[in-house]
């Protein structure tokens, strides 16, 4: 796999980042210094205390806040602001309340300039995905929160950058829901060979469906621990679920993340 190859230039490159936040006079170290390399095709999730600083470091990856020291690459080149390689999912979902459903998520296409009728059959096959049929022409404040959810994600998806960029993406869904986006993310994945970036509080679906769980200290947030996982997802959730190994490596993180939320890293 290209992914594999030795020399294949990193997707996402991280080097010795921080970022520090002036909150009247005093100063807030909220995040790293954080090393962390993500191959092309790679999907890594990330799991850590709250407040030590994961939706920082999403935000500076999606160009969106500066870091305060280190460097940031994509494809090797820094970033330096929000771009079409990169798409990413707000852990609040940051829909346009002007804009309905349909415009919400043809939004990011029609940056593309794409043509009318492709548009509008990318949106309805995107509308459908998430399950919303029938609520196109509706607005962001009539919506539950997994329904903006499941509408942020298609936004995102639609778009089809190279990166994804995922804060807590299925936080607000229910458990069934949740499962369902969780599947539909990891076949968007499986057959697309996007490099994504997930932040998530939630162990066992970090293990599920990524290749390396990184676990952070506490804020300011470090990457403390990796661990590498290769799941046979052909074989069905359940079974993934169920096996030994999947057993063995959400008790590993699990217990990471319980000593790092101890602050005893
Ligand atoms: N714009 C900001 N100004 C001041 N402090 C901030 C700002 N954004 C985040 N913080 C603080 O930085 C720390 C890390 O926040 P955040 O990245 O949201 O953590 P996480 O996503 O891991 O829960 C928190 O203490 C938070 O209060
Ligand atoms: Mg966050």
């Amino acid at each position: 796999m290209q992914a594999d190859e030795p020399g294949s230039l990193p997707k996402i490159s991280i080097t010795s980042l921080t970022r520090v936040f002036d909150t009247g006079g005093s100063r807030l170290a909220a995040l790293g210094p954080v090393d962390l390399t993500v191959r092309p095709g790679e999907f890594v999730s990330i799991v850590g205390p709250s407040g030590c600083g994961k939706s920082t470091l999403l935000y500076m990856l999606g160009g969106f806040l500066q870091p305060s020291s280190g460097s940031l690459l994509a494809d090797g080149r820094p970033i330096t602001g929000p771009g079409v390689d990169r798409g990413i999912v707000f852990q609040e979902y940051a829909l346009f309340p002007w804009l309905t459903v349909a415009d919400n998520i043809a939004y990011g296409l029609r940056m593309k300039r794409m043509q009318a009728g492709e548009l509008r059959d990318r949106v309805a096959a995107a509308i459908a995905m998430i399950g919303l049929g029938g609520f196109e022409h509706r607005f962001p404040r009539e919506l539950s929160g997994g329904m903006k959810q499941r509408v942020a994600l298609a936004r995102t998806f639609i778009y089809d950058p190279q990166i994804l960029l995922l804060d807590e993406p299925f936080g607000a869904l229910d458990s069934q829901t949740r499962e369902l986006m969780q599947d539909e993310l990891l076949a968007l994945w499986r057959s697309t060979g996007k490099t994504v970036l997930m932040v998530t509080h939630d162990v066992a679906e970090a293990v599920y469906l990524s290749n390396r769980v990184c676990v952070m200290s506490q804020r300011p947030g470090r990457v403390v621990a990796q661990f590498p996982i290769s799941l046979d997802h052909d074989k069905g959730r359940e079974a993934v679920m169920l096996s030994d190994q999947y057993r063995a490596l959400h008790d590993q993180v699990w217990l990471e993340v319980r000593r790092q939320v101890g602050g005893k890293g």
